[in-house]
């Protein structure tokens, strides 16, 4: 399963690019806003950081002007994915975009028929919103379970990214049913590394080995 890092916070894909498990970025408006700077430059900074996938949204609602803006954003670099809304008009979008070769992302995927359709307009990834989904008290892990079964029924090649990852349980859930990307706050990441009991047995070997009185360098 690839991992994506779900910021635009250059410093903390860094942070997470020291370990080498960023497979990809995402970014959105909301992202952008939080990061503080320019759209166009913290993107060209993050493609230069990480090898794989780098989504940057379009912000327009037509198909024609969401068309000029992917054009644009994926000049930026070569792994720019150009993401879209799944909406009537984003779906023409990623057609367009995608049969002129670039990487498509298709975003606020909520429905199975949606990724459906997605997928079938040529989607390279469908984004469906698991947190969001929670958040009304539907089931979001539900929905990437759903799509899994439906891509795989036909080998759609449209790959599912798992998005709006809010606890380290929507990650090993992801992982149980077959997502092929997360993307996750790089909050949630680091504590995939954590566990009680491994803190708790640190302290007492610590512990027993003050006692020894010995040292290794
Ligand atoms: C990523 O592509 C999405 O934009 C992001 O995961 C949304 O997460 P949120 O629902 O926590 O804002």
């Amino acid at each position: 399963m690839k991992f994506f890092a779900d910021t635009a916070v250059v410093e903390e894909i860094a942070e997470l690019n020291e370990l080498g498990i960023v497979d990809g970025v995402t970014t959105n408006p909301s992202l952008i806003l939080k990061s503080g700077r320019d759209i166009l430059e913290v993107t060209k900074e993050i493609c230069d950081l990480v090898a794989g996938p780098v989504s940057a949204e379009v912000v327009a609602t037509t198909a024609d002007e969401m068309i000029a803006e992917g054009r644009k954003l994926a000049k930026i670099a070569d792994n720019i994915a150009v993401k879209v809304p799944l909406t009537w008009d984003g779906l023409k979008a990623c057609k367009t975009l995608s049969s002129e070769g670039n990487m498509v992302n298709v975003t606020l995927c909520f429905s199975a028929n949606q990724a459906l359709i997605a997928a079938k307009a040529g989607a390279t990834f469908i984004s469906p919103f698991i947190g969001r989904l929670d958040d009304i008290n539907i089931d979001g892990l539900d929905l990437i379970a759903d799509i899994r079964t439906i891509y795989d029924n036909y080998n759609f090649e449209t790959e599912i990214l798992a998005a709006s990852i809010r606890t380290v349980n929507h990650v090993s859930e992801c992982a149980r049913i077959g997502a092929d990307v997360i993307t996750a706050p790089p909050s949630v990441i680091k504590k995939l590394a954590s566990h009680p009991l491994t803190d708790n047995g640190l302290e007492a070997f610590m512990n027993d080995w003050a006692k020894t009185g010995q040292n290794i360098l």
